[in-house]
């Protein structure tokens, strides 16, 4: 029977106590480590990968409506200014142009209005058009003709001096770290600024909205469409059903398309003012500008270890550039749960300046920190003169220190040692010795921790047809990570169907069947068991019929690759001689996600290890190889995996060597809002990716034992770079990206 209990739901490390839908029906064993699979950990290739490959995938910025309107959005020109006049009789006077929304609306939507007079952060919305043509709503963005009282704009440096907080700084102490410190053997402390990173997802931020009546439908570029059709349906004042939400493909998110975006308010207000439907997507510099960004930090960490390498304290400071607000990232959570140490101080000053407000990227905070804190480990490890690995193992932890659970799973020994075989670590000094080429090249590793453990709520429904064909509906938007294709492996496994027989859909919040928002690595653990619980109770339903048909008990039988069989081998048939019988009626099952166990902390684990080369020369860094193995639990689809891996060390590359906005202090603009300028790794920048997985189920969470691993692997990347970086040079940058600029001050 469906009941409700109370259970934890945990997103990029906030946790939160719900009430949730389970039923006991849905209470799979986790399949042991010697079950036989068939489809579930076997490389699969996306079922939409040549939609996507071939063009013919509709993205949010593919959509086009009959009648449909263009939108373009007036900007702050300055990070901070007041607009002293502005002309929306002007603009509606355009030809072509349908609706214009001004700072003060007419708004019908309730809420914060997502347009301000008095903006406080660069490329802020000030007021929007609606349009025939793109080009006639450019032209009504003219005919605005805005005056502005320009001021200077709030820097990051005056910031911290003048203590201009977005709210109270935050500290977190355990036991007694100046004690620890000041009784420790040995001591080292590391002062490193990490750089603003841009998501800079593919496709930009886009919205398009039509009114039927008073229900709307809402295309929307979004890694959550449900938290978008809440968004929606409270601020325009409708039921959720009345909105639907589709985001059928997306160009990527990395964390910064939660919810519905102010595109989709904007184009809901501008297309209920015309009567038409709206389009609005940012240009390309519009979503570097404002799309959102990793926060740039500045943190100091002193270490104290004793004289056998187990850490006495910790201490951690760290700035943080919040832009206009935001939540403040976990950036102390390395420093707390990283290592086992009793002595802990973690401080985060989150200091307001005139960007936009910070936003996630793929794991917030816990990247910034790792970033730091292991650069002081290694430094650490050569004050003790001892290998940095060896370090990192002995301080290693079996419980989440600050909750004292214990964690549900953890194999990071398990990753050092296999990251360790396949970079070849024992002989890392030798890469020191003078090199043919002349660069000089290191090698360095870094621990990797996030949470990802999904929960509930989610849910799923299977519908198995007369043809044995089976259909999967779940409410995930795919963001590029291909979670639809292992939702497609897990009903196959469990239906004991050939992958070919299941298709799967998502995207649209239209069936009402929740799946929780694409962040915090936690759509395959939230999702997938509630795949499996609903395709169970097909396997059940299609084994009771097929025991009608057969004449022979349900528990003698079983359903493998499409085929029925009896347990003494004595019946052997297609899955189809019993679904014929259905005709027109389906066999249907829903699944629900059950609780993550009490009493544990659900957590990732991983090592990286880089070998870099540097060109004393010109300063260029070069990322050659990048081993990477995680613990993230059961792998479903391990393709999948390792491309998810190589995504996330591609992008660690850009954050270690290439990627920074950089911002105009006099106006407060970034000036690099171009991909020209704003550099990206491409794919010559790319190194060797060497991907591996401990693989073993986590027996503590339900039915599936898989954990998330969008985020993982961007975690330690750029940790292991610099310490690559410091062991080639024997000099460790006190800011990140290592351009070459940088590399050849540190060097001189
Ligand atoms: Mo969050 S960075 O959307 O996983």
């Amino acid at each position: 029977m469906p009941h409700f209990v109370k259970s934890q739901r945990e997103m990029e490390g906030r946790f939160e106590d719900v009430w949730v839908l389970v039923d006991d029906e849905d209470d799979l064993e986790t399949w042991p480590e010697d079950a036989d699979l068939q489809v579930v950990g076997q490389p699969a290739t996306r079922h939409d990968g040549p939609l996507r490959a071939g063009g013919a995938a509709r993205f949010t910025v593919d959509v086009s409506l009959p009648g449909m309107l263009h939108a373009r959005v007036l900007r702050a020109p300055a990070a901070r200014c007041k607009v002293t006049a502005i002309d929306l009789d002007a603009a509606r006077q355009v030809p072509g142009v349908r609706a214009v929304l001004g700072p003060d609306g007419p708004f019908t939507m309730g809420g914060d209005p997502p347009l301000t007079a008095e903006p406080a952060w660069a490329g802020a919305p000030i007021a929007v058009v609606a349009a025939e043509t793109p080009e006639a709503a450019e032209a009504g963005l003219v005919a605005l003709a805005p005056e502005w009282d320009i001021l200077a704009p709030l820097g990051f440096d005056e910031g911290l001096a003048e203590q201009r907080f977005t709210e109270e700084p935050r500290e977190v102490v355990r036991g007694d770290p100046d004690a620890a410190l000041a009784g420790a053997d040995v001591r080292v402390e590391v002062t490193c600024e990490t750089p603003a990173h841009v998501q800079t997802p593919l496709e930009p931020h886009a919205a398009v909205v039509r009114w039927e009546g008073d229900a709307l439908t809402a295309w929307i570029s979004t890694q959550g469409m449900f938290d978008a059709r809440r968004e929606l349906a409270e601020r325009f004042g409708l039921v959720p059903e009345r909105v639907r939400v589709v985001s059928e493909f997306i160009g990527g998110g990395f964390g910064g398309k939660q919810g519905a975006g102010v595109e989709a308010l904007l184009a809901a207000e501008l297309a209920r003012a015309a009567g038409r439907p709206v389009r609005l997507v940012l240009s390309r510099h519009e979503d570097q500008v404002v799309g959102g960004r990793r926060a740039r930090t500045r943190q100091t960490v002193t270490l104290g270890a004793r004289r056998d390498g187990t850490l006495a304290g910790i201490e951690l400071a760290a700035v943080v550039e919040m832009g206009a607000g935001g939540w403040i990232f976990p950036v102390a959570e390395p420093a707390l749960s990283l290592y086992a140490c009793d002595d802990v101080r973690a401080m985060t000053f989150p200091v307001r300046t005139s960007l936009r407000a910070q936003n996630a990227f793929r794991a917030p905070g816990v990247t910034e920190g790792v970033t730091v804190l292991e650069q002081a480990m290694d430094e650490l490890a050569a004050a003790l003169d001892m290998d940095p690995l060896e370090l990192r193992r002995l301080n290693h932890v079996e419980r989440d220190q600050g909750s004292g659970l214990p964690y549900s799973s953890k194999r990071l020994l398990a990753c050092y040692d296999r990251a360790a075989e396949l970079a070849g670590w024992e002989d890392r000094d030798s890469l020191r010795e003078p090199q043919p080429d002349g660069l000089l090249r290191g090698m360095g590793c870094a621990t990797q921790i996030w949470w990802g453990g999904g929960g509930p709520p989610a849910h799923a429904s299977v519908r198995l047809d007369a043809d044995a064909r089976a259909l999967v509906l779940t409410g995930i938007q795919d963001i590029g990570t291909g979670t639809l294709t292992s939702a497609r492996m897990v009903a196959a496994e469990e239906l004991g169907l050939p992958l070919e027989h299941v298709v799967v859909r998502g995207g649209d919040t239209g069936p009402n069947l929740y799946a929780p928002v694409s962040g915090g690595s936690m759509t395959t653990p939230a999702v997938m068991p509630a795949v499996r619980s609903a395709a169970g109770k097909v396997r059940r339903t299609l084994l009771s019929l097929a025991a009608d048909v057969l004449e022979i008990s349900a528990d003698d039988l079983t359903v493998r690759d499409g085929r029925i069989r009896s347990r003494d081998g004595a019946l052997d048939v297609d899955v189809v001689e019993v679904t014929d019988k259905l005709g027109n009626a389906t066999i249907d099952g829903t699944g629900t996600r059950g609780p993550n166990p009490d009493g544990f902390r659900v957590n990732t684990f991983g090592c990286q290890i880089a070998q870099v080369a540097v060109d004393p020369g010109t300063g260029v860094v070069r990322a050659e190889r990048v081993v990477a193995v995680h613990d993230v639990g059961r792998i479903v689809n391990p393709l999948g995996a390792s491309s998810q891996l190589e995504g996330g060390v591609i992008q660690g590359v850009g954050y270690a060597l290439f990627e920074d906005l950089v911002v105009d202090p006099t106006s407060g603009m970034p000036v690099n809002g171009h991909l020209d300028d704003y550099k990206l790794p491409t794919i010559a920048d790319v190194p060797e990716i060497v991907s591996d997985f401990v693989n073993v189920a986590d027996e503590n969470l339900p039915n599936l034992g898989a954990k998330g691993l969008g985020e993982p692997p961007i975690v330690p990347t750029a940790a292991a770079i610099a310490n690559a970086f410091a062991h080639a040079t024997g000099h460790r940058a006190a800011s990140l990206p290592l351009t070459p600029a940088r590399v050849l001050e540190t060097l001189a």
